[in-house]
């Protein structure tokens, strides 16, 4: 890696000004945490920061307060789960700026944890007089916030030019390695598998993957698109009209790279419990809800011989089953192949969960729309604002 790790720095007696992605699920009254694998992610990080003797200032937003404070987006919960986690007291602080919150100081081994940064309007709009209050609080700076890394924000780009040193923490690192792997020369041959509702979500990152990977197998709704501008019967499937040129010019590029369903399953109404059959052709009167079998057999066969799989985006409407079939038989053949695999957005991490093969993925990163930008081929503006390993002053 090209920027500079936490490895890298001198932590003893220094107060480190660590950005997580806190933005963790919760409980409608905003009181429970209903999934803490964002914050086990960061206990590494934490946890060296701690040994090597730092006082820790953690920072995060959690949810869009729109610039306000708001109850039910308050960082209390992460505080009491992460205490719990660590084994030791987290103090959460009343504000994440202002007299109170720089009163509260850590000391060595000590960990102070913000509040909701995005409860000022100035996180989300770089602004940089807050950007420099927040980089007051310490002496060095950590991005461990993979999932947050796309957002040009005043934790996670502003404040870096107010301290002497930015670097990435080891989630950080561990998710860009892994990334980067998969897509600069990976084991060939490389597979990445498509799915989710919209073409328009990944058009960047088809143009950027067609150029990369061996196959691209694409399914969920956005293989509608795809099969109108091959002038195939949809029926009543989502369809995005406007994105009909796009998929054709999609199509043609990449040739026979970009492989589309084979067979489809279908309902005339879109609900629980709805009556389905499996087509080759859809009718005119009928609705794509998942891949159907002769899809999954031949996608299965190539994820069997790839060495390398890149997924992102469920084959159906995975929320609805039976609907979320051909998404689980996927998840079961990536898993099989033994393969490299890296697995990006939260419907497909749900896929291998149901599917039970979790452990069975290379490796599922964190941050869905921030790997979605980084396979796309973009820069992550959180992590293109750390410190060069070759200019470190
Ligand atoms: C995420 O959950 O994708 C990140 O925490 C970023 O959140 P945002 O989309 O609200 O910026």
């Amino acid at each position: 890696m090209p920027k500079l790790s936490i490895k890298d720095l001198d932590l003893k007696d220094k107060t480190v000004f660590i950005r997580v992605d806190f933005n963790v699920p919760l409980t409608p009254e905003g009181d429970e945490i209903t999934s803490d694998k964002r914050i086990r992610a960061s206990l590494p990080t934490i946890q060296y920061a701690l040994e090597h003797c730092a006082g820790v200032i953690l920072a995060s937003h959690l949810g869009r307060p729109k610039g306000k404070p708001n109850p039910k987006m308050s960082l209390a919960p992460v505080a009491k789960r992460l205490s719990e986690l660590l084994g030791k007291p987290v103090t959460l602080a009343p504000d994440c700026v202002g007299a109170d919150t720089v009163a509260l100081k850590p000391a060595p081994g000590e960990i102070l944890l913000l509040e909701n940064l995005r409860f000022h309007a100035e996180e989300e709009a770089n602004d940089p007089a807050f950007s420099k209050n927040l980089a007051a609080l310490a002496d060095v700076y950590v991005n461990d916030a993979f999932g947050t890394a796309h957002r040009a924000h005043a934790s996670t780009v502003g404040i870096v030019s107010h301290l002497p040193l930015a670097a990435a923490g080891l989630l950080m690192h561990r998710e860009l390695e892994w990334l980067t792997r998969v897509t600069q020369d990976p084991e060939r041959p490389s597979v990445a598998l498509l799915g989710g509702a919209k073409v328009s979500d990944k058009i960047e990152i088809i143009q950027n993957l067609i150029a990369i990977v061996d196959k691209l197998l694409v399914g969920g709704a956005m293989a509608y698109t795809f099969l109108r501008a091959r002038d195939e019967p949809t029926g009543r499937s989502l369809v995005e009209e406007d994105k009909v040129d796009l998929a054709s010019h999609l199509l043609r590029t990449a040739g026979d790279k970009l492989m589309l369903p084979v067979d489809h399953v279908v309902v005339r109404e879109v609900k629980p419990g709805a009556d389905s059959e499996v087509v080759r052709v859809i009718a005119a009167d009928q609705i794509g809800v998942d891949i159907g079998p002769n899809t999954v057999e031949e996608y299965t066969k190539i994820i069997r011989e790839a060495r390398t799989v890149i997924w992102n985006g469920p084959m159906g409407i995975f929320e609805m089953p039976p609907f979320d079939e051909g998404t689980v038989a996927l998840a079961k053949a990536v898993a099989d192949s033994g393969a490299i695999s890296l697995v990006g957005g939260g419907d497909s991490e749900k896929a291998i969960k149901t599917a039970g093969v979790a452990e069975q993925i290379s490796h599922v990163s964190t941050g869905g729309g921030a790997s979605l930008e980084f396979l796309a081929g973009m820069e992550l503006p959180g992590v293109a604002a750390l410190t060069d390993k070759a200019a470190r002053r």
